[in-house]
């Protein structure tokens, strides 16, 4: 609650600078009509943004067919995202773009990389090639489980050439979740690297691929990237070498003439059970949003050098590492490795070596910078800069005023961010060249968004006030889809409010009409802006032959925004100490990964419940953020004084 009363206490306001304004790709006139034409027709918008953003092979017949909950946009229109990103930039009045750099590319350890256009498409005609000759066929599902290699994109680019959804796990999730993933969406192929570099040090990614794929019946075949020259198990048969088949490959590949609805790719994320959601995106509409959103809010331009520092296993990747800015004809950024390694300046002097213009980020690293001290940006030359992005968690307001000071020179406008893996694309965000800005706020909806925010019965709540997050109208970007799961996609976003999705999120949306978003309603928690269901751990935990029951919890951190908190409850002999601590977070780390390993467990004889037997989260959460402690176990509490107290509490 000190939270929500602060940002909206807040007064400051930042109007768009007249030189911006007056080079922006959308300015306030272009952005007042957009709005209009998106609030009163927002199918006729969303047209209007495919003709001109977008090549299609063969015009739609239908801009949209909408039969709640599933969408189908562009229908009868033919596609393809790899033609869209590599090859209109060779040709005609862009072909002079051949020569331009598409991705440049640094490791960890210093080592570079710059693929230009032409690069690009050679390399991803091969490799689609590569895949072709393995069996991959239209349709067919590919899991990509890389470090952050030039070689992910050129994959994901070649799947989109030859129409085999991707689906994408994040270097971080463990074997299991790896195979999860991987059984659920069927993959027949995997693809993945030796290891990459983090922290100063190689780590290993074919080792736990290798466990992964011994229970995942789909899959025939593994490519593997050289990458750090550890040494690997190679299976004969199954496992290849990237740059061998690579070798053979030829660079021609005519890309494949898909429907607007083909799957592009499956995305998994956190949900409020155990299982995680892949959440299915599909060709035109997809390409539409992100292209359309990329250029208008980060106001690309042909000489801009465009960061987005996500890794690309995430949505923001996916979305605003790859397929915005290469269908734009971009120069985006790709790194490695950690901010802080070898120094805390790293990020500062990669803006510096590459001039990079335009800077798109999460609040936990500014915050985490904000800690380390403005004398490592203040070394460096951050004058390129124009343009400053925030995306995955609410930014505080002090942390808003840092990035605009000390990153941007107090010359650059900041763009909130405001979407989710299911909607494929930004939702909310200000317009740089047309938006006054708010520090905390990430302003009104894009054009052709009906975002609202609701109350308990479903009503607009009028004015100034409080809610629940919707969207009334279908979206190009949005999902299709959970994959495999139409009625858990139902429930999960179409079930709440009628023919509305439910976003998850509560916000505030002041007099102005500006939105505040202020985080997770349900069961999911936001660490670093990346989401993790509080049931995932929880069903990590139990799996332990020690623990009777766990309750899992967020509570705020300064960093992070969120902490994970486990509550635990024992099985009769097992002694609550230091080492069952660390079984249990080792535990999480096997089952998940360490992005999900609790910051704090804590051990207690029973969980607090009410009588119906549900676990009192929101006195766990109380507790959890309002009491210090000093390591990682305290003694065992008990709860059942306090359960009875809230013994009426029973929602
Ligand atoms: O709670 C919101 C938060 O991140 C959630 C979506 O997480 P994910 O699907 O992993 O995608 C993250 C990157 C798009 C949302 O439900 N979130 C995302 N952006 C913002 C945000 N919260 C506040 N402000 C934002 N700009």
């Amino acid at each position: 609650m000190a939270d929500i009363e602060s940002l909206l206490k807040e007064k400051r306001t930042f109007k768009p600078d007249s030189d911006f304004t007056r080079q922006a790709n959308w300015n306030k006139k272009t952005t007042n009509e957009y709005r209009k034409l998106g609030d009163s027709n927002p199918t006729k918008f969303w047209a209007q943004m495919a003709k001109e953003n977008v090549s299609w092979f063969t015009p739609w017949k239908k801009v949209l067919d909408w039969k709640p909950p599933f969408a189908k946009w562009f229908v009868g229109g033919k596609i393809n995202v790899s033609y869209n990103c590599l090859d209109r930039h060779l040709e005609g009045e862009n072909a002079w773009r051949k020569n331009k750099a598409a991705i440049i590319w640094e490791g960890e350890p210093g080592d570079t990389r710059v693929l230009t256009y032409a690069e690009l498409h050679r390399e991803v005609c091969k490799f689609a090639n590569v895949l072709k000759a393995q069996g991959v066929k239209k349709g067919d599902r590919v899991c990509l489980y890389m470090p952050m290699v030039p070689e992910l994109a050129i994959a994901m680019l070649a799947c989109t050439r030859i129409g085999a959804p991707h689906s994408i796990v994040f270097g971080g999730f463990s074997a299991d979740a790896l195979r999860d993933r991987i059984n659920d969406a069927e993959a027949k192929i995997v693809i993945t690297a030796d290891g990459g570099y983090r922290k100063g040090a190689p780590f290993a990614l074919k080792p736990t691929v290798d466990e992964a794929v011994e229970k995942t019946p789909s899959v025939d075949r593994v490519i593997v990237v050289k990458r750090t020259e550890q040494p690997v198990d190679f299976r004969a048969g199954r496992d290849i070498w990237w740059h061998e088949a690579m070798a053979e490959a030829s660079a021609k590949c005519p890309p494949a003439k898909l429907d607007s609805e083909h799957p592009l790719f499956i995305l998994y994320t956190s949900g409020t059970t155990g299982n995680p959601k892949g959440i299915l995106h599909t060709t035109g509409g997809y390409l539409t949003h992100v292209t359309t959103t990329h250029k208008a809010i980060f106001d690309i331009k042909d000489d801009d050098v465009y960061w987005c520092t996500a890794d690309i296993g995430w949505i923001t990747g996916h979305s605003y590492v790859v397929y915005g800015p290469l269908a734009n004809g971009a120069t985006t950024v790709m790194y490695e490795g950690t901010p802080a390694h070898p120094g805390p300046d790293r990020w500062w002097d990669l803006i510096e070596k590459w001039g990079v213009t335009i800077f798109y980020t999460a609040p936990t690293a500014i915050r985490t910078f904000i800690r380390l001290g403005d004398e490592h940006p203040k070394g460096h030359d951050l004058s390129s800069l124009r343009l400053l992005g925030s995306v995955g968690e609410p930014i505080n307001p002090e942390a808003w005023m840092w990035y605009h000071r000390v990153i941007g020179g107090k010359r650059c406008p900041i763009v909130d961010t405001w979407w989710q893996t299911e909607t494929g694309g930004i939702m909310i965000s200000s317009i740089p060249g047309a938006v006054e800005t708010k520090p905390g706020s990430a302003t009104r909806p894009f054009p052709g968004v009906h975002a609202d925010i609701f109350d308990e019965a479903g009503e607009s709540v009028k004015g100034d006030g409080g809610g629940f997050l919707v969207l009334k109208q279908p979206w190009p970007g949005m999902l299709r889809g959970i994959w495999g799961d139409p009625k858990r996609f139902k429930e999960t976003y179409w079930s709440t409010y009628d023919q509305t999705y439910f976003a998850g999120d509560g916000a505030h949306r002041d007099k102005n009409g500006y939105f505040w978003i202020m985080g997770r309603i349900d069961d999911v928690m936001n660490v670093s802006g990346h989401r993790i269901g509080t049931m995932e751990v929880e069903s990590a935990l139990v799996s332990s032959p020690d623990v009777a029951e766990a309750a899992v919890v967020g509570r705020p951190d300064e960093i992070t925004g969120t902490a994970i908190v486990a509550f635990v409850s024992p099985k009769g002999t097992t002694i609550p100490d230091d080492a069952l601590v660390g079984r249990l977070k080792k535990q999480v780390t096997k089952e998940i990964g360490a992005i999900a390993r609790p910051t704090e467990i804590r051990f207690t004889n029973a969980l607090p419940k009410t009588r119906s037997g549900k676990i009192m989260r929101r006195l766990l959460r109380d507790i959890a953020s309002g009491r210090e402690v000093g390591g990682d176990t305290s003694t065992l509490e008990d709860f059942s004084v306090l359960a009875k107290l809230r013994e009426s509490d029973d929602d």
